[in-house]
């Protein structure tokens, strides 16, 4: 059966894009926050994953505000990645195991997750980012299964179904009749707001805490609603949905290998973890 080695989480700015297109990772803004991948990478380095599973939101790429699904994964041969807007370049495909994007799907849909499935699939910064921020020479996982979750249009899932989603995930791929190693990332987050009134928000404190409940009560941020979450970290700090389900996707408990916490890169508290499977 396939091995689950544990998960990642990142946050995503399209700015990091650009960072690294220019090869900034040295330049005073940017050093604290790339420097926290190190010792991420070297724990990758050993444990080398074969294959991500990778939780994130769409920003208006793959679904506009017509087509909204709740949740949605991809099963497509190749994720391809295109023009945002943010100016910032565009990366080389990505190949999909489609037989785990399979085995997933039919486990969702068994387990009662109406999920959207995907044939095609182009993937925004949010997917695209975290694979070049833990392997920064594309010596990462030769295969992608894109999970998507809203948290652009109203009404978004709550965390407690997010937990809930990222543990049937976590089953199907324990589930599934291969000798791969599997990694799941979160790519969202931390705290941000990027419009209206309370445009830069950032709110350390509970970053931090839902930070270290991540390794020591991951359902700790399920006491929360959506509108909750929105006062506390934002509007788009919600996008934290993601790290809850990934985290959700390894099953039992985690040991942290290394997190790093930096304030801000552009308008986001940039918040990173990389958790083994204990
Ligand atoms: C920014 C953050 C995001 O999560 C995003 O998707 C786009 C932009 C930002 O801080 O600039
Ligand atoms: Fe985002």
């Amino acid at each position: 059966m396939a091995k689950i080695i544990g998960g990642l989480t990142t946050s995503h700015v399209p700015a990091i894009g650009g960072a690294i297109a220019k090869g900034l990772q040295q330049d005073p803004y940017w050093k604290p926050f790339f420097d926290g991948f190190g010792p991420a990478r070297e724990w990758l380095a050993e444990t080398k994953p074969d294959v991500a599973v990778i939780f994130y939101n769409d920003h208006g790429l793959n679904f506009f505000l017509d087509k909204m699904p709740t949740f949605a994964i991809g099963a497509a041969r190749q994720y391809f990645n295109a023009d945002e807007g943010w100016g910032i370049p565009t990366v080389a495909p990505f190949d999909g195991s489609l037989d785990l994007s399979w085995k997933i799907i039919d486990h969702l849909v068994s387990r009662e997750f109406d999920v959207t499935t995907c044939q095609e699939m182009l993937i925004d910064h949010a997917a695209t980012m975290p694979l070049k921020l833990f392997w920064p020479n594309d010596e990462g996982p030769t295969q992608i299964v894109p999970v998507c979750i809203n948290t652009v249009q109203f009404p978004l899932p709550s965390a407690k179904r997010c937990i809930a989603l990222g543990k049937a995930v976590g089953e199907a791929v324990a589930g599934w009749d291969s000798d791969k190693k599997v990694v799941m990332i979160g790519s969202g987050g931390l705290s941000h707001q990027l419009e209206g009134q309370r445009a830069g928000f950032i709110n350390k404190p509970f970053d931090l805490a839902f930070m270290k409940s991540l390794i020591d009560d991951p359902e700790w941020a399920a006491q929360f609603s959506i509108l909750e979450l929105v006062e506390k970290t934002g509007t788009q700090g919600v996008e934290l949905l993601m790290w809850l389900a990934a985290r959700a996707a390894v099953p039992g408990d985690v040991r942290k290998v290394h997190s790093n916490y930096h304030i801000p890169i552009s308008n986001t508290a940039a918040g990173m973890m990389a958790l083994a499977a204990a």
